[in-house]
């Protein structure tokens, strides 16, 4: 529900409110030349962590070598941790595009994220044990059944079924991890319960949404994640990849599939737009001076980051919101939710904007006025709006990267569509987050490219990503190592 006239031109305001949120608009804002400057370091830092290991931006070579075409057929496990929930799903490809899934979600506690990796294990493996049993699948005479794991964090990996966990992200911090091949640390735990499931193959969520949007649809450039965190895949030539120097990988050329872990991207913090509240929830954080790109954007930070912006305006001399009051819930740690973001922003009304306040926030009716529920609107609207333009330069800068694009525009090779596999709850639900980052891209590589990229769901990319992965790893295992 945008409001006739912007809030910082409201006449009705007190002049002193109208000053601070002028203020504070103008450190959210994004002018063109900015987006540039962000999309031109995001190439940089490309190229660095494509040139060399060890760099914030990881750029990791996935081993996946090719992408589906949806003539790809068989039946795979598929276990899928890093979102909100942990998913089990038996994957049925069909080879027609065409696939049939059935999967059963299992809950994260907050002990399981942060006690010891092989609790954690246990845990998946129990939950893999359940699932069979459930689908009548558990028989023990049977051939071994494969297994690709989904495993959203950043993995350097040195095989299809191999590869060493970098960092924790996302809440995450179990103890023991870091520095191990989670494949060995799953496989063990499947071994302990003597299950008959091998897990073949690793990929990341963006891996897996570009994957699956190249099977259901034919092709696909770029995978991304806009959810609980966010990062991006993409499809790269094994030539720029010098990093890999003489390997196997190196010799046979081609394409590969890189995993960016764009959600690193400048830690220093050197060029992104930081403000006080964003210093604030990186310093509460579990991972300070990390993710910085990930805590502009993603669904795990953006109410943090409102709720800080929100308390602020409560504490402000004179206070511009709730009359100086708060409550128990927004004085909570993470307690307003980037869900409730996307209720306000969907509101039709004041009065339901004020009723999802009421619901979420703890307020009596009569503690929030029309003024308080426009205010709220307006600060969720601008963590929002920053969230899906600095979106927009990692898509532009793929673009560049692989030659589809130039800084500014004015580029137009051909006319063919740049496709682009998403998934997460901000690009699926937040109202308004497609377009915010089309307008980014739009200024970033010009309207001819931003007209060519195509934006479709990954539907289901987490597990029909891993079924394909496993399938590829099965077939370079019966052909030559990779
Ligand atoms: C992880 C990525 C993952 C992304 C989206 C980030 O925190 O580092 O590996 O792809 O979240 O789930």
């Amino acid at each position: 529900m945008p409001p006739t006239i912007p809030i910082t031109a409201d006449p009705s305001l007190p002049e002193s409110t109208r000053h601070v949120l002028e203020s504070i608009s103008k450190q959210f804002h994004l002018p063109d030349e900015r987006l540039h400057a962000i999309t031109n370091q995001f190439v940089k830092d490309f190229a660095l962590g494509l040139g060399e290991y060890a760099k914030p931006m990881a750029m990791i070579p996935t081993f996946v070598t090719g992408v589906p075409d949806g003539t790809e057929k068989g039946t795979f496990l598929a276990l899928d941790l890093g979102g909100t929930n942990l998913r089990v799903c038996e994957v049925q490809l069909n080879g027609d595009k065409t696939f049939k899934l059935r999967q059963q979600k299992y809950k994260m506690s907050e002990i399981l994220k942060t006690g010891e990796a092989t609790a954690l294990f246990d845990y998946l493996a129990d939950s893999v044990d359940s699932f069979l049993t459930e689908r009548g699948l558990d028989l023990e005479d049977q051939e071994e059944l494969h297994l690709g794991l989904t495993f959203s964090f950043p993995v350097e990996q040195s095989a299809l079924d191999k590869g060493i966990l970098l960092t924790w992200t996302k809440g995450f911090a179990a103890k023991n991890a870091v520095g191990n091949d989670v494949v060995r640390l799953l496989q063990d735990a499947f071994d302990r319960k003597h299950l008959h499931v091998k897990c073949v193959a690793l990929v990341n969520d963006t891996v897996g949404a570009l994957l699956s949007r190249a099977y259901t649809s034919g092709g696909c450039l770029l995978g991304a994640i806009f959810g609980t965190g966010t990062n991006g895949a993409y499809v790269e030539d094994v030539k720029n990849i010098t990093k890999l120097g003489n390997s196997a990988a190196a010799a046979k050329g081609g394409k590969m599939i890189v995993n960016t872990e764009w959600g690193a991207f400048n830690n220093t913090r050197s060029i992104l737009p930081t403000t006080p509240h964003d210093n604030k929830l990186d310093r509460e954080s579990i991972n300070p001076k990390f993710q910085a790109y990930e805590k502009f954007i993603s669904g795990m930070y953006l109410g943090e980051i409102t709720r800080n912006l929100l308390l602020s305006l409560i504490d402000s001399a004179p206070p511009v919101l709730f009359k100086g009051n708060s409550t128990p819930v927004l004085n909570s740690h993470y307690g307003f939710d980037t869900a409730f973001m996307s209720d306000i922003e969907a509101a039709t009304s004041v009065k339901d904007i004020k009723a999802v306040i009421v619901q979420n926030l703890g307020f009596e009716d009569d503690q929030v006025s029309d003024q308080d529920a426009e205010i709220v609107r307006w600060a969720c609207e601008l963590v929002a709006t920053r969230a899906a333009k600095l979106s927009g330069c990692a898509v532009a800068a793929v673009a560049i990267q692989t030659g589809h694009a130039r800084l500014g525009g004015g580029f137009s090779k051909d006319d063919s569509k740049l496709a682009v596999g998403v998934d997460g709850s901000l690009v699926q639900f937040y109202p308004g987050f497609e377009t915010r980052l089309r307008a980014s891209l739009r200024a970033c590589v010009g309207e001819d490219v931003e007209k060519r990229v195509e934006i479709g769901m990954a539907k289901d990319g987490s597990g029909v990503g891993a079924a394909l992965c496993a399938l590829q790893a099965i077939k370079q295992n019966t052909r030559q190592p990779v």
